[in-house]
């Protein structure tokens, strides 16, 4: 069993601070402590509960209809709770499937535990839509898990609810469970499909405070699940993290009791700035994409096709403006931007997006 690193977070710790203009986070512009007003003077600095503060899972459950704080694991962002489900229910002699492209950690943990793996592939051809048919295909007896993740990072692609009701009869017909990656949902264009959770004791939902509300630096997330699934998140993170940062819960507490009208304000940038970027799209000549339908990210391609390779570089250290090469994501000929920073960022990366496509084409 090897742990390696993932090439995206490699491009994120090597160039996300070297830039002057960011088009390739793929969550809104992170805020400060000021930004928020949160008096932290009172906070303790104690271990907390391994599951998270009850008044924070309280706040979280809110959100989940029926369910609630027992339903709740808050983990040290999504990416403990993906870590968590995975590496419990997913065992040596056990089928997990995960659709691809998405966040890479969701199929590098299987891969590093050496698990029997099948990518659930969202296909250009197919408008990055889910296949269920192919789901079904996949699905084996010894199936223990399915990922999704809706919107999707990076295709903007989303799933409907009568695809994700199909999705979960997949896997309940094996006795697997679904879990969906719903940390681009609040970040939906039009209405988005119920919570997964709220459908089935066979579905789990996970998420997390570093994309809508722009504040991965908590690292805060969570899981919502049936609560076997719930204790034995716990059971997995005791022995990584043991609990959250006192500090970031309770950021996250005060954020989420403002959540109305913080997340009015958010969707109004967000929306603001997919104009601009659907503008620069239809304007230019090199790239071609399928329009994403929710969240802040994106996935064009070359026309010319090939690697973006030395695109993403000469606009990394040339232009000093960030993106991701597709190939950093298993998504060779295609770079994610992303449109939820600051809109004069997205203005003037967009520009220098432009300039040195000229450039490669010249
Ligand atoms: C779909 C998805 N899931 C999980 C994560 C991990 O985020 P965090 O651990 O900050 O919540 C990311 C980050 O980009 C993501 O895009």
């Amino acid at each position: 069993m090897v742990f390696e690193r993932m090439p995206l977070e490699i491009w994120f710790d090597k160039y996300q601070f070297e830039v002057d203009y960011d088009i390739g986070e793929s969550g809104m512009k992170y805020l400060s402590v000021k930004d928020l007003g949160i008096d932290l003077n009172e906070i303790e600095l104690r271990y907390g509960y391994h599951l998270g503060n009850p008044e924070l899972r309280a706040e979280i459950a809110k959100g989940y209809r029926s369910l609630d704080f027992e339903n709740v694991a808050v983990t040290t962002g999504a990416s403990e709770g993906n870590f968590s489900v995975i590496g419990h229910l997913v065992g040596p002699n056990d089928h997990i499937i995960v659709e691809h492209p998405t966040y890479p950690s969701l199929y590098q943990i299987p891969r590093s535990l050496n698990r029997n793996l099948s990518l659930f592939k969202l296909k250009w051809d197919n408008d990055f839509r889910p296949d269920m048919d192919e789901l079904r295909r996949l699905v084996r007896p010894n199936t223990k898990l399915i990922t999704l993740t809706h919107p999707n990072n990076p295709t903007g692609s989303v799933i409907t609810e009568k695809e994700l009701k199909e999705a979960i009869e997949i896997a309940e017909d094996v006795g697997a469970y679904l879990m969906v990656d719903e940390t681009y949902r609040e970040m939906m264009f039009e209405t988005p499909p119920p919570l997964a959770a709220t459908m089935s004791s066979n579905a789990i939902s996970l998420t997390s405070m570093s994309k809508t509300w722009g504040l991965p630096g908590i690292r805060i997330g969570w899981v919502v699940a049936d609560t076997p699934i719930i204790q034995a998140v716990r059971a997995v993170r005791e022995q990584v993290t043991i609990c959250n940062s006192s500090i970031g819960e309770a950021i996250a507490k005060a954020v989420l009791e403002k959540r109305e009208t913080l997340l009015k304000e958010r969707r109004e940038a967000m929306m603001a700035n997919f104009v601009v970027l659907k503008e620069w799209m239809d304007n230019q000549d090199w790239l071609e994409w399928i329009e994403p339908k929710s969240g802040v990210v994106g996935a064009p391609r070359l026309r010319r096709r090939g690697s973006t390779d030395e695109l993403c570089q000469l606009l990394v250290t040339k232009y000093r403006t960030f993106t991701v090469p597709g190939s950093h994501m298993e998504l060779d000929g295609h770079l994610r931007i992303g449109f939820g920073g600051e809109h004069e960022e997205l203005v003037k990366g967009l520009d220098m997006l432009k300039q040195a496509l000229r450039e490669i084409h010249s």
